[in-house]
């Protein structure tokens, strides 16, 4: 116990963070220190009930971030854009992360970043619309951009490039919807192109292979899918998890942005980003990687087999 190591997990209470914390519970070697804004909140008072130390902090106030990181060995860096949907936002909480992680001289942190589309396209780039005067992807950029206030920060940082979590199929309206004419219909605007997806269970397991073996990652930007997939491919899978035909609606990204889906303009601007750059964005997420971080990375099919009846058909 004394040799453990402290790990901060931002997020902790969510989807990556959650993931991490029970791995590491799981796993050997290292201790979970649990952030919330909130430590009575139920989520909270679960971790702690499992065995992680909870602590209070959160992102917007770098000295509860300074806290919370002081006398760790290492911090799983993540920012929730869907909460605010403001790219400036997520910089400034993560300039917190990077200078919080720097004060207290941590030895390895591990941020969930996503590319700066912008350095593939800039903004006079006319593929695709400019978001807000600045950004291509508002939520992959400032992700993107504040990776160098990890290196500026002088912080032994691997930057993780996760990939679109199937449990959007969930919980982020995604799944499959009913037309007027009886059928099922999956709507993506991803042509015949490969998605990387993964089970969001499996980044927090990747996170943790990353800390199992450090050295050899400090400074590397690792890429994580569990499987790509084209929309036909995931149809399929999806048919045959529900017992029920599943089609896949392939639409453009201008037809996506005029759905309106929360967030259309974003969110058609990321997937048109995944298909114009299809090769790198794959490349970035070699699942035999994956992998080797994580033994139990999940497949679709083997994804849906857990978790097709949570997903609405109505
Ligand atoms: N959906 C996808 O396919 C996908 C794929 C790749 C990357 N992402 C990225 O994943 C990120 C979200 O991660 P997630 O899915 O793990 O989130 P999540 O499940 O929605 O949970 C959000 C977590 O962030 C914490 N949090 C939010 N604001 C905070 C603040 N100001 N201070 C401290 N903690 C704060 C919350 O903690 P408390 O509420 O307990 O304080 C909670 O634990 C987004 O930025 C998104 O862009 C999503």
């Amino acid at each position: 116990m004394a040799d453990e190591k402290v790990i901060a997990v931002v997020g902790a209470t969510g989807a990556q963070g959650g993931g991490l914390v029970r791995a590491i519970l799981r796993g050997k070697g290292f201790i979970p220190r649990a952030l919330t804004r909130d430590p009575r909140a139920a989520k909270a008072r679960q971790l702690a009930e499992a065995g992680a130390e909870v602590v209070a902090a959160d992102l917007d106030d770098a000295a509860s971030v300074r806290r919370a990181f002081s006398g760790a060995f290492g911090a799983f860096c993540v920012t929730n854009y869907w909460e605010h949907h403001a790219p400036e936002r997520e910089l400034a909480q993560a300039a917190k992360m990077a200078a919080a992680a720097q004060h207290a001289q941590l030895q390895h942190v591990v941020w969930s970043t996503l590319e700066d589309t912008r350095h593939w396209m800039r903004l006079d780039d006319t593929r695709m619309p400019t978001i807000r005067g600045k950004y291509k992807v508002p939520h992959f950029d400032a992700k993107g951009e504040a990776n160098q206030l990890f290196l500026d920060a002088g912080v032994p940082t691997t930057f993780l490039l996760t990939s679109f979590y199937w449990d959007n199929l969930i919980h982020f309206g995604m799944g499959p919807r009913r037309g007027v004419d009886g059928t099922l219909a999956m709507t993506l605007p991803m042509d015949d192109k490969k998605l990387p997806g993964i089970a969001v269970e499996d980044i927090g397991r990747s996170v943790y292979g990353i800390f199992v073996r450090g050295e050899e990652f400090r400074g590397r930007t690792i890429g994580i899918a569990g499987e790509h997939l084209t929309g036909t491919e995931m149809a399929d899978h999806l048919t045959h998890a529900l017992g029920e035909t599943v089609r896949y609606h392939g639409v453009s990204p201008d037809e996506y942005r005029r759905l309106g889906i929360a967030s259309a303009a974003d969110l058609a601007n990321m997937f048109q980003f995944k298909c114009d750059f299809q090769d790198e964005f794959c490349a970035a997420r070699n699942v035999a990687f994956s992998r080797q971080l994580n033994p139990l990375l999940q497949t679709f099919e083997h994804w849906l087999a857990r978790n097709s009846a949570r997903i609405r058909t109505d």
